[in-house]
């Protein structure tokens, strides 16, 4: 009789795993919601194709990890991202539930110790990988959707902005290393939201006038965190600066007219406002993404560039 697992336990996605890792934690299988977890893959084991394979094909997306193993489990992210990623047997869409993974976690991680030098440098390792999965397969933005998570953690936010962020710039005809310098600047583009208040970013109801000054800061505190860094482009140095400025001028933190902002930071405040709208927020539900593009629709050619907004409805819509 396999062993089974009281409670206390977290989901993982079936694509973190992979035949020839060893995860070095107990992984457990739930047949449904309520019955009780078994042992799927003890910690010394290879998850091998022959137990992996069946659960794929009976549609089984989801593990479970002990609470108690998050550390474990995220290192193991971390050192094998790159393999899991190299995983020919893996979907397109698995290989970027890993990426989101990874880079949720990374910076997760990164934004909480502040330290900016590591922020830095983790955003241009996790660009590179996600620039990898997205110029190797037809990704599309409905797949990229399903696998990120949407709630309204920083970190995930800029996570799912520079998977859009690469979409968008790639359907604009931006080369490849483009792409990835608008991957890292998406990556670090809300930065300055480190200096702001937790309770202001996360308060479950509308932002009275200070309030709303104070989130109002986050890209000029981005900009003088990044701005002094060799390692940061002048492009990626105005996402973090630009991207809530718009065409009429009347974004922040200048109110720039629209031939004064930088491209890349256009395309950052497109997809920036889309995510917003299509995640979780404390105050409010996630719109659907026909109900986004029409919100977005309300500011063509005024607040967003409109070659740019059009190309972004095109994205959504050849799928919706
Ligand atoms: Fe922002």
């Amino acid at each position: 009789m396999q062993a089974t697992h009281p409670d206390g336990l977290i989901p993982i996605s079936m694509a973190m795993l992979s035949s020839s890792i060893v995860p070095g934690i107990d992984i457990y299988l739930k047949s449904s919601a309520d019955s009780a977890a078994v042992l799927f893959c003890p910690a010394e084991d290879l998850p091998s194709f022959k137990r992996i394979e069946p659960l794929a094909r009976e549609g089984v997306n989801k593990l479970f990890i002990d609470r108690s193993d998050r550390g474990k489990y995220q290192s193991y992210l971390r050192d094998n991202w790159e393999e899991l990623l190299a995983d020919e047997s893996q979907s397109a869409t698995n290989r970027m539930a890993v990426m989101s993974e990874v880079m949720r976690d990374v910076l997760n991680e990164e934004f909480t110790s502040g330290d900016t030098a590591g922020i830095v440098a983790a955003s241009q390792s996790l660009a590179r990988g996600s620039c990898q999965v997205i110029a190797q397969h037809p990704v599309v933005v409905n797949q990229l959707c399903s696998v990120l998570h949407h709630d309204y953690a920083t970190f995930t936010h800029c996570t799912n902005v520079s998977f859009y962020c690469v979409l968008l710039a790639r359907e604009l005809g931006f080369d490849a290393e483009v792409q990835e310098e608008i991957a890292v600047g998406a990556l670090l583009h809300d930065l300055g939201k480190l200096k702001i208040d937790e309770r202001i970013l996360t308060k479950p109801a509308r932002l009275d006038e200070f309030e709303f000054r104070e989130i109002q800061r986050h890209p000029s505190l981005g900009f003088e965190e990044l701005t002094m860094r060799p390692d940061v482009t002048y492009g990626q140095l105005m996402m973090a600066y630009q991207h809530h400025e718009r065409l009429d001028g009347s974004g922040y933190p200048v109110g720039l007219p629209g031939d004064e902002i930088h491209p890349y930071a256009k395309i950052c405040g497109i997809v920036d406002v889309y995510e917003a709208l299509t995640s979780q927020r404390p105050y409010r539900m996630p719109m659907n993404p026909s109900t986004a593009l029409a919100v977005l629709d309300k500011g063509d050619s005024t607040e967003f560039d409109s070659e740019m907004l059009h190309c972004w409805r095109h994205l959504i819509k050849a799928q919706t």
